[in-house]
């Protein structure tokens, strides 16, 4: 039996993810969804946005999908999204940027560096510390070299080696791990790099990087492809893996039923091809072409549909290919 734990989460996530769920209970009536309530809502009637007993819940999952989280800018509230990543070591986020001319994946580093989570505040002065291990950027670095070679085999290194020297150190723990796998590399600094690959995004497959220049530059390439409720990605451990869309939890939008589903669909296949089923993958990824190939496409896209238009007319060309 196949677990999967939903956290639709706050905001949107609450709009999208059933979308995302139904699409997958059609191609997989056999999985287990079971919810697991997270988020700022539960820690406006509870004090706590995630328990021991919500991440033993996550744990228990052979995959989560995952919505997303509002993060209230209050002093006692910590991260959930960054408490669940470190909690289950999902280390490697996948990010894959698709349309037109672009096919770029970016795999940011996702549980050190200047999101380590390690921060105090003085009086006058505020500081983070940004954490970067031999073992995380390794490991972050086989993942990357991995992907690489299943794609066009060419990795760049996006760093800021010049003025940071923890990032100095991940630059050649990546060289040197690029060198033993054989793969080909480049190295290039994130500022010029993210430039860049807005410029001519032809011209990359996979970037690796560091935790927050990732967010960043993922966030950009976004501008390529359609904007941010089209990117999914996947958040990978050794043990756990969890899928959710790029985007937040939309608070300028939410509750009016036009949220953009695709992310949180192509979070699914995500997902699917995560447990082992390309062939489901590729059909969303084919129902998803159809479906905006009909200009049935959200407001943010250009259209006029509903976040359930979409996600019916994408369940109905789904059973139409299936
Ligand atoms: P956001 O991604 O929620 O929204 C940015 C802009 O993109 C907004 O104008 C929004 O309407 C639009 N947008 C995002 N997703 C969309 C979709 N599917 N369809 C149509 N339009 C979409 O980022 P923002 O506004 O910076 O953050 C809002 C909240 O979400 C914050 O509390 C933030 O902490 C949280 N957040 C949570 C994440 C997570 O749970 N992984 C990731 C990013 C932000
Ligand atoms: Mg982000």
């Amino acid at each position: 039996m196949t677990a999967i734990a939903v956290v639709a989460g706050d905001g949107i996530g609450q709009e999208v993810v059933p979308v995302a769920q139904e699409v997958l209970a059609l191609l997989h009536p056999e999985y287990e969804f079971y919810p697991v309530e997270i988020g700022y809502g539960k820690w406006k009637k509870t004090r706590t946005a995630c328990t021991p007993d919500d991440i033993t819940l996550l744990r228990g999952a052979d995959a989560i999908l995952f919505g997303a989280v509002t993060t209230p800018p209050a002093a006692d509230y910590r991260s959930v999204v960054l408490q669940i990543r470190k909690e289950l070591d999902l280390y490697a986020n996948l990010r894959p940027v698709r349309g037109e001319g672009v096919d770029i994946m970016v795999v940011r580093e996702n549980t050190e560096g200047l999101y380590s989570g390690i921060e105090w505040q003085e009086e006058d002065r505020a500081s983070t510390l940004r954490v970067i291990t031999r073992k995380g950027s390794e490991r972050i670095a086989r993942t990357a070299c991995r992907i690489a070679r299943e794609r066009r085999n060419l990795l760049t290194i996006g760093n800021k080696a010049n003025v940071i020297k923890s990032d100095a150190f991940f630059r050649d723990i990546c060289i040197r791990t690029a060198e033993e796998e054989g793969v080909p590399y480049t190295t290039a600094f994130i500022d010029a790099l993210t430039l860049d690959v807005l410029m001519h995004p032809g011209r990359y497959d996979v970037i690796v990087t560091t935790n927050i220049f990732g967010d960043i530059l993922s966030d950009a390439a976004a501008y390529l492809v359609g904007g941010l409720g089209l990117l999914p990605s996947a958040n990978i451990g050794d043990s756990h893996a969890l899928f959710e869309p790029v985007h937040g939890s939309a608070p300028d939008i939410a509750g009016q039923g036009i949220a953009n589903p695709v992310a949180a669909i192509r979070s699914a296949a995500m997902l699917l091809a995560h447990l082992g089923d390309t062939r489901g993958a590729a059909l969303i990824d084919n129902a998803l072409r159809l479906t905006a190939a009909k200009g049935i496409t959200t407001p943010d896209t250009g259209g006029t549909a509903s976040t359930r238009e979409v996600g019916d007319a994408v369940c109905t060309a789904i059973r139409r290919l299936m």
